[in-house]
């Protein structure tokens, strides 16, 4: 029985690199690197070596430097690209080479004036000199889901002859939606001669807000990589969120037929704040995982709930993913119980009617300010009548 397990592919320093703002210094690579590895991804995407001569060298020390993962590098699918690439990275442990053309009949035309033989022509040939010098080459087919189907068979079978042990179908710009994608896998593995001995990847981008749930809906069509970054970082509305699927692999495994990714999940929030201060991307406050208010509780009901046990309102424990703990925070909408909770862990312990009287003067100030700090709760103790003894 082979591995169950959806191998992930971290495009962070790579197409997460590609978001506005977010170049990283050499030494910044080598530490998201460095996290990478101990997050346990399978491959980490490092660059795009042709690019620059900033970029070749920091994926030549990636490539040097890192054990375990893979190390891929991006090339467009010309001979000096592949050459380039592979230069950045035949010193690593497990290298690939990735290599791009894109196939709908709108890149071809107007961005790369070729006709869909000679795409064909240059997929064959690229391919088939980056496998001799690399044993595992991707072949992505650049607006797959904007391209038509049975060319893009064809484009994958081709790529497939020519030495890909990985097929690629990227939803470039953030257009398809889940159930079509998962017809997209399904039909393609129903058309192309070999699919059946390759790595089928999905990687999307989230302008339309779809990008976890599409990169789901190709698993279930049988993507067995994802192609990731922390934090979703990425071109325009970015990449699909590294976090998001492994954390919905790990809660909900009974719809994935169990598989599952090799992340350890706990260095999520580390990864995720290590990226956001190397590019200066924040993390918006609700953002699944790693927001600062995804374990913040501030409803009284939700409050009391989570108090009596926590599976009340919380489907995977923070703990899983790098928080410290819950997060109870107290606000207008906050009950008796969650304060009664966060005096107790300040040293304070009132009777019953204390505490109703302390909650009269918290709500007054709660209607009045939008965070209740922990000064703030001394002084609606030290200000009110109650003599609270400590525990
Ligand atoms: O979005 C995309 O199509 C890409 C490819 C280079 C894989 O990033
Ligand atoms: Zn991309």
């Amino acid at each position: 029985m082979g591995d169950p397990a959806v191998k992930i592919f971290d495009t962070t320093l790579r197409d997460g690199e590609q978001s506005p703002g977010a170049t990283m210094t050499l030494d910044e690579k080598l530490q998201v690197a460095d996290l990478l590895v101990r997050l346990n991804v399978d491959i980490i995407e490092a660059g795009f070596p042709a690019a620059s001569p900033g970029d070749f060298s920091a994926v030549r020390d990636i490539a040097r430097r890192v054990k375990g993962s893979a190390v891929a590098a991006l090339a467009r699918a010309q001979i000096s690209d592949i050459d380039i690439a592979w230069d950045a990275i035949r010193e690593a442990e497990h290298p690939v080479l990735h290599v791009f053309l894109a196939t709908s009949d709108i890149h071809l035309q107007h961005k790369l004036h070729l006709s869909r033989e000679e795409a064909l022509q240059r997929i064959h040939s690229s391919v088939t000199h980056a496998h001799s010098l690399c044993p595992t080459v991707e072949f992505s087919a650049e607006d797959a889901t904007r391209s038509d189907c049975e060319y893009l068979s064809r484009v994958f079978a081709c790529a497939i002859r020519a030495g890909a042990s990985t097929i690629n179908v990227p939803d470039t710009v953030g257009y398809t939606y889940p159930t079509e994608y998962e017809a997209l896998f399904v039909y393609l593995r129903k058309h192309v001669p070999g699919i059946e001995n390759v790595t089928l990847s999905a990687h999307c981008h989230d302008d339309l807000g779809m990008a976890t749930a599409n990169t789901l809906a190709a698993i279930h069509g049988g993507a067995r990589q994802v192609e990731v970054t922390i934090n979703g970082i990425g071109e325009r509305a970015g990449n699909t969120a590294l976090e998001e699927i492994a954390m919905v692999l790990r809660t909900r495994p009974e719809l994935f037929g169990n598989l599952d990714t090799h992340i350890n999940t706990e260095e999520l929030l580390t990864a995720s704040q290590l990226v956001s201060s190397l590019t200066g991307i924040q993390v918006q406050p609700n953002k699944a995982i790693v927001g600062m208010n995804a374990f913040a509780h501030e409803a009284g009901i939700h409050q009391d709930g989570v108090l009596k046990n926590r599976m009340t309102y919380e489907i995977m424990t923070p703990q899983s993913v790098g928080w410290n703990a819950t997060n109870l925070v107290l606000g207008k909408h906050s009950g008796r119980h969650g304060l009664d909770a966060r005096l107790r862990e300040l040293g304070y312990r009132l009777d019953a009617e204390q505490l109703k009287s302390a909650y009269s003067r918290f709500i007054a100030l709660a209607d009045q300010k939008k965070h209740i700090s922990d000064a703030d709760l001394n002084y609606i103790i030290e200000s009110g009548k109650e003599t609270p003894a400590a525990i």
